[in-house]
């Protein structure tokens, strides 16, 4: 899969892709991510790329050119499946999303910042809006990192069984059970015994059980749906 990002932040995406799991998916060639820099793609003078709203207001607008110039540059050697813009007033972005998103070949990243971008370019060149929850960030950046690395775990061949995303939380619409390591006793908080059992079909069961213990606890709202 490849992912390209347009940013006027691009050293905020940097890291996020070269650490663990995203790390090793880049090494074995199934996710590259592309960071495209809007500022090298506008005709303005120091490299301008956002100016005062029409009609008035608080905060910049990113010019509807720089973008143009961007996209139709990349779209000269690529058929992207979706252009991705990433907003508030997006839809809210969860796991069935995430799984859909990790089916395609070719996905655009734009990231907003102060106000927003020019509304043509989302009427034009935009075919998905996404939030990634209630709240505002200061720009689209971190939203995009949250989505590339929900979606390249989910690339086949990027996780192996240790850490499968089988066993999520919302891949099955419940939460996920809690998990123990060594040692078996620390002070005196002891791992519950059945996980100390060797018996698989008890441990499957007591999992399954937890998992619905703290789903309906904390989301009920997901059993319902
Ligand atoms: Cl995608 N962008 C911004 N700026 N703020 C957000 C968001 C996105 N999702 C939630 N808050």
């Amino acid at each position: 899969m490849n992912i390209d990002i347009i940013s006027v932040v691009p050293d905020l995406l940097i890291s996020p892709f070269s650490h663990s799991i995203l790390k090793r998916a880049s090494e074995k060639g199934l996710l590259h991510v592309n960071v495209i820099n809007l500022r090298d793609y506008t005709n303005y003078s120091r490299a301008q790329v956002d100016d005062y709203p029409f009609g008035g207001g608080a905060g910049m607008v990113i010019m509807i050119e720089p973008l143009v110039n961007a996209i139709e540059n990349l779209q000269q050697t690529k058929r992207y499946d979706e252009v991705i813009f990433l907003t508030p007033d997006g839809e809210t972005f969860n796991q069935k999303t995430a799984n859909a998103l990790s089916l395609k070949n070719n996905l655009l990243l734009i990231c907003g910042h102060y106000k927003g971008i020019d509304q043509r370019f989302r009427d034009h060149f935009v075919t998905k809006e996404i939030s990634i929850g209630d709240y505002v960030l200061s720009g689209g950046e971190l939203a995009a990192a949250v989505l590339t690395d929900a979606i390249g775990r989910l690339i086949p061949g990027v996780l192996n069984d240790e850490t499968s995303a089988l066993s999520d939380s919302f891949q099955d619409n419940l939460l996920a059970p809690p998990v123990y390591t060594r040692p078996e006793v620390f002070r005196d908080w002891k791992v519950p015994e059945v996980l100390m059992s060797g018996n698989h079909k008890l441990i499957e069961e007591w999992r399954i059980q937890e998992s619905l213990k703290r789903t309906e606890e904390r989301r009920p709202d997901m059993i319902q749906d």
